[in-house]
């Protein structure tokens, strides 16, 4: 049984809605990647976060396995940190997402603009889980008492939330909850290849982490284009997120001449869609291949999700100790 560690505390979680995509991988993934090697670090398959909005339950096992390998595969290696899932730890979550709950008021979650966007998308399934999507994610970070959350830049509100429960509830029973900072990840926020804003499980479009390159192109071939000529290089719009695409994966230079050719000869979009297709499955193609290994060996992968709960949950039950005794319920 590992003792816990004295280093700062990382903990972030993707949820199992659907397969995780670059987005995400940019977004939160790489950075987990990155903390690892520096970081006590505890990395989540959120699924209790799965069921606030309308999923299948025959198909949920598989798609949190699925997360689980592309963790592996995307390289979080099981010697450096630790993996968990969320409800095999429900007790302790829920618990302190309870108390945190009971101390925060409900206008400032319904002012969240995840909160309003999932209104909108869900309309017939506006419940009260709803309101607890914020709580919960403050619960899974406060738990573990984490000072930094590797999550893309859509997540900040919710952070925020995080560090105003922990203000709240320190200055209300006199606990220590740590206030979390956000790790900033190279692609913090990864556009739409198919419309307003960024790439989302929910809008389609998305490439994801097993994709073939045949895969990637087709994503690619029905990415939104414009004339890809004009006086100013826009700021938003197709040429912009495509270029943005560019940067992430074919770096800054690359990048930098597509800016310019769209101000001189134009941008020929079947040639760059082909190249970054390319490049996006350069990136990939190791992450499957080290997925592939551990779809392999469950038996491995069953290990893994054993020690990090034994682990996370030794940390988790000291938290909620601690809690319950300030709050005067024991
Ligand atoms: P989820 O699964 O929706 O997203 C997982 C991570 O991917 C990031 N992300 C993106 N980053 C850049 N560009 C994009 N287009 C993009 N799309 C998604 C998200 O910011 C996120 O970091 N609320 C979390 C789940 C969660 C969590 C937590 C995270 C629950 N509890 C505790 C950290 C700590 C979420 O959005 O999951």
């Amino acid at each position: 049984m590992s003792s816990i560690e004295t280093k700062s505390r990382v903990f972030s979680g993707v949820r199992a809605n659907a397969r995780p995509h670059v987005g995400n991988y940019l977004g939160a993934i790489k950075g987990m990647v990155e903390l690892q090697d520096k970081f006590d670090c505890i990395f989540s398959v959120v699924d209790l976060h799965t069921v606030l909005v309308p999923y299948d339950p025959k198909t949920l096992q598989q798609s949190i396995r699925d997360v689980v390998l592309d963790y592996l595969g995307a390289g979080l290696d099981p010697k450096k940190c630790h993996i968990t899932i969320q409800s095999h730890l429900a007790a302790e979550h829920l618990e302190l997402a309870y108390y945190l709950g009971c101390v925060y008021p409900v206008s400032r979650i319904e002012d969240l603009p995840t909160y309003k966007e999932k209104k909108a998308q869900y309309p017939d399934y506006i419940n009260v889980g709803l309101l607890y999507y914020p709580i919960l994610m403050a619960a899974d970070i406060l738990l573990y008492n984490a000072e930094l959350v590797p999550i893309g830049i859509d997540n900040e509100p919710h952070l925020e939330v995080a560090r105003e429960m922990a203000r709240k509830f320190n200055g209300m029973y006199g606990t220590k909850l740590v206030e979390p900072k956000r790790y900033a990840t190279t692609g913090g926020s990864v556009p739409s290849l198919v419309g307003e804003g960024k790439m989302s499980k929910s809008k389609g479009g998305t490439i994801i982490l097993t994709d073939s390159l045949e895969e990637i192109k087709a994503v690619l071939a029905k990415a939104v284009t414009d004339s890809g000529q004009g006086d100013k290089f826009p700021e938003t719009g197709p040429a912009a997120n495509l270029v943005t695409f560019v940067e992430l994966f074919e770096g800054h230079d690359k990048a930098q001449q597509y800016r310019s050719m769209y101000k001189e000869s134009g941008i020929r979009y079947g040639d760059l869609k082909a190249e970054l297709a390319e490049a996006i499955y350069k990136e990939l193609q190791p992450i499957q291949e080290k997925r592939k290994y551990f779809e392999e060996h469950p038996e491995e992968v069953d290990k893994i999700l054993a020690d990090g709960k034994e682990y996370a949950q030794k940390i988790a039950r000291e938290t909620l100790e601690e809690v319950r005794q300030k709050m005067g319920l024991v």
